[in-house]
Order: C-alpha cells, then structure tokens, then sequence
C-alpha cells in the first residue's frame, strides 16, 4: 500500500501541498489551511481539503467535456481515484500532470470586488482596463475583463498588472492565449452557476504547459477560495456581498473579539470554534448549492 512517505515532497503552497508520483505525473494534496489577509491561520477548517478537491474535480470533468458553445478544456485532472492515492489523503487528493506552471495568476472578473474595486476608485480601471464612471462595489462589469496578477511570494500579496506586463513575461502569443482561455472559462462557470442561483463574481486559474507545449489547466478551479461566489437572491450591489468562503472568517479577525490588528505584521490568533464551525457549513454550502450532489460525496 502506498502512504504518503512513498512520494518525494516537492513543495508546499498556502494550501496545497505536492509529492512526485512519477516524472510525468504529481500527487496535489488539498489540505484544511485556510488564509486570510496573506496569513496561513493556526486553525484548520475540517473538510475543508475534501470540499475543494471534490469541487475541483466536479469542474475539471465539467470544463473539459464537450460544450456545445466552447471547445473541451485541456486540465491537468489524471484522477481522483486511483490505487496510487494514498489512504491516509484520499478524498482531497488528485493525480495531476505535471506541468511547467506559468508564473501568472489569470484572473476574469464579471463584477467589481476586492482589488478590483480599489483600483478602480484609484484609476478608473482595473489592470488597464478602463471602466465607466458610476460604478460602485459588486456592480456588474459592462463585460468580463481580464485583470492578471503576478503570483507574490509567500506571506506577500499578489500585484495586479496589466495585459502588457504579461505581455513582456511570457511573449504575447501565450498572453492573448491566457486571456482568451480565462474568459472562456470564466464564461463557462458563469453561465453554470447561473443554473444554480449563484452568481460568479471573480475567479482566479493557474495554467501551465505540458512537455509537448500544449496549455493545459492546473491546480484548483472555481472553489470558493479560488473565485467569488454570491447568492443571486439578494444581490444587491452598492456593498460588500457576502461570499461563500472566508466571509465569517475575515469578519471575525477585523472585530474587536479577535483583539487583532490586521496591519500589525503579527500572526491572526486561532479561530473559536463557533468561526470554525460556520467556516466549514459554509464550503459545504458552495459544493452543494453548486453540484446539486450531497456531502459528503462517495471516495
Ligand atoms: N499540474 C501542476 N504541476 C505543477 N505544479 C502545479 C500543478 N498544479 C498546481 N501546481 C502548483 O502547486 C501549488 C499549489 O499550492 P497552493 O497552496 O494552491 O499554492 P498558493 O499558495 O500559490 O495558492 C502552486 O504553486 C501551483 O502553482
Ligand atoms: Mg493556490
């Protein structure tokens, strides 16, 4: 039986941690960290690893099945369950590609919202991409609008840049492919989620390229860490919407019961368990809202 130990750790990200299973293929292991305002916090979220793996993969199956309207995703998915799975992470690991990762966060928002409203009150634009006047937090955008970031070390937050810095990165070929591919499947996730009474406000793709070149989707895809996801009843733009991940979270460390000051350097204290608690309701909210498939799913 294979346990963890088998495979050579190769790195470890906020959330993610990845093993090489062999030299075409790794081991993308979902663990319960959760961050918040750039800190990994001392308290875990149960389930938290499994959610946004099953999630995953019910979106990669999703994206690269045939779709009337857009051609079938390439993605990195290899499986989630397979006998090289260890036992000890089955559930909230997935067999991937390897990929050589593109050193660019690719993100499409449809609505305003963190960073995106905060450039947009300081230049008009997001990324370079010039806005109309009058819009306010979680307003509709005019259309979806590529706004890439360039992916901060640990600890440091990610810069928002325009088209052409990435341009400049990665050859314009490759970054008007980006663009293309981030919309296509922002549209795509939309429109599904739609179906499902939600709204997809933002989300965030990593791609990277296969040895034989080919673009190929990778690590997590439309999570509730990855992407903003507001109930449609109730939207209501002018304010901050609350969204289905860290909302409790995040409200608690910025209220007094925390006793934190966001801006201190120091580390967030733990989570009360009642934080814990809805934190957790909440992820399983997103993946059933958004499958329609009960939780837990079948391993
Ligand atoms: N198929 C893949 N091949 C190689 N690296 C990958 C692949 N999929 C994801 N990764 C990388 O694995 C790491 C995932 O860890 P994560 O905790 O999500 O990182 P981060 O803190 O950057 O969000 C990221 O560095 C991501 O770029
Ligand atoms: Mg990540």
């Amino acid at each position: 039986m294979v346990s963890l130990s088998s495979y050579p750790h190769l790195a470890s990200g906020k959330v993610r941690d990845l093993y090489e299973v062999d030299d075409d293929t790794l081991l993308l292991v979902a663990s319960d960290r959760i961050s918040a305002f750039d800190h990994v916090l001392s308290t875990p979220i149960p389930d938290k690893g499994r959610v946004l793996t099953a999630m995953s993969v019910f979106w990669f199956e999703l994206l690269g099945g045939a779709d009337i309207a857009s051609p079938p995703v390439a993605h990195h998915l290899v499986a989630a369950r397979d006998e090289r799975i260890p036992e000890e992470v089955r559930g909230r690991a997935l067999l991937v590609r390897r990929l050589e990762m593109i050193p660019v966060e690719c993100v499409a928002r449809g609505y305003l919202a963190g960073s995106g409203t905060v450039d947009y009150r300081r230049d008009g634009a997001v990324c370079g991409v010039p806005l109309p006047d009058g819009l306010t937090e979680a307003s509709m955008l005019p259309s979806p609008i590529f706004t890439p970031a360039t992916k901060a070390a640990m600890g440091e937050h990610d810069e928002n840049v325009d088209f052409e810095t990435v341009a400049a990165q990665v050859g314009r070929e490759l970054a008007g492919t980006l663009r293309d591919q981030t919309l296509a499947i922002y549209a795509r996730g939309a429109a599904y989620a739609a179906s499902r009474g939600l709204i997809l406000a933002d989300t965030k793709l990593e791609f990277g390229l296969s040895p034989d070149g080919t673009l190929v989707l990778g690590d997590e895809v439309l999570t509730p860490d990855s992407s903003r996801f507001w109930p449609a009843e109730g939207y209501a733009p002018g304010a901050v919407q609350p969204s289905f991940d860290k909302q409790y979270v995040r409200e608690w460390l910025t209220s007094p019961a925390s006793g934190w000051d966001r801006h201190s350097g120091e580390a967030p204290p733990p989570l009360p368990d009642d934080v814990i608690m809805a934190t957790r309701e909440r992820y399983i909210e997103a993946y059933t809202r958004l499958t329609g498939r009960e939780w837990p799913p079948a391993v």
